[in-house]
């Protein structure tokens, strides 16, 4: 597989899908063809799951079915389009991946990072992101921007502390897995996060 897949990652509201769109834009005018894909969702299949997972109506869901439907949504992405590009040497912006998991579900919900590595390492079969691009930014900063800008949905009316964890989990992922995490400040402005993500984006593509 000689493609190159990046992902980006970071709390709610961090900013990374605003910015992932700008870096696009950006590669394809330096003649990049790239694919982006979003999770939970990407396929047809992944767009259903997400539908559920994200539903106001779903407060009963239990966690380990949240975790479960995340995991399932990706197998799907993985092998209807990651493990295609891939093997086509395409480039994939890809916003979150099993990282999310990691924090959400096995740290926020508290199911455990080793329980969900688990079951994401099924789903995908142990793909890996070439990069990970960490949007660091507080996670109250990051939630108050976000909620000045949209409806929030069911996961992000999750508690403060909820979000605390999320943060906290990713930090320390980030220091746990320096080869694979790149962290950027993402609390500047739209044009210094772009400029950073690109940087590190374009470091990856000319190697
Ligand atoms: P989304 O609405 O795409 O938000 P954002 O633009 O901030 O990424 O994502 C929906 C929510 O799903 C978001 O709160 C993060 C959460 N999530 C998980 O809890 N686990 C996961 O594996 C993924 C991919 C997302």
């Amino acid at each position: 597989m000689n493609g190159k897949f990046i992902v980006f990652e970071g709390p709610d509201g961090s900013g990374k899908t605003t910015i992932l769109n700008k870096v696009n834009e950006i590669l394809i005018s330096k003649g990049y063809k790239t694919n982006l894909l979003r999770e939970p969702g990407g396929t047809f299949i992944s767009e259903k799951i997400r539908d559920i997972i994200i539903d106001n109506e779903n407060i009963n869901m239990d966690a380990k079915t949240e975790a479960l439907l995340f995991a399932a949504s990706r197998a799907q992405l993985v092998s209807e389009k990651i493990k295609p590009l891939m093997e086509a040497g395409e480039i994939i912006l890809c916003d979150r991946f099993v990282l999310s998991s990691l924090t959400y579900q096995g740290v926020g919900r508290g199911l455990g990072i080793d329980e969900i590595k688990a079951i994401n390492d099924f789903a995908t079969g142990g793909l890996k992101a070439d990069l990970t691009v960490f949007f660091n930014i507080d996670y109250k900063d990051a939630l108050i921007r976000k909620r000045a800008n949209f409806t929030a949905d069911r996961l992000e009316n999750e508690e403060f502390d909820f979000h605390k964890k999320i943060f906290d989990a990713y930090l320390d992922m980030a220091k746990l897995y320096q080869d694979e995490i790149c962290e950027i400040d993402a609390s500047k402005s739209i044009d210094e996060v772009s400029k950073s993500a690109l940087d590190l984006i374009l470091n990856i593509l000319e190697d």
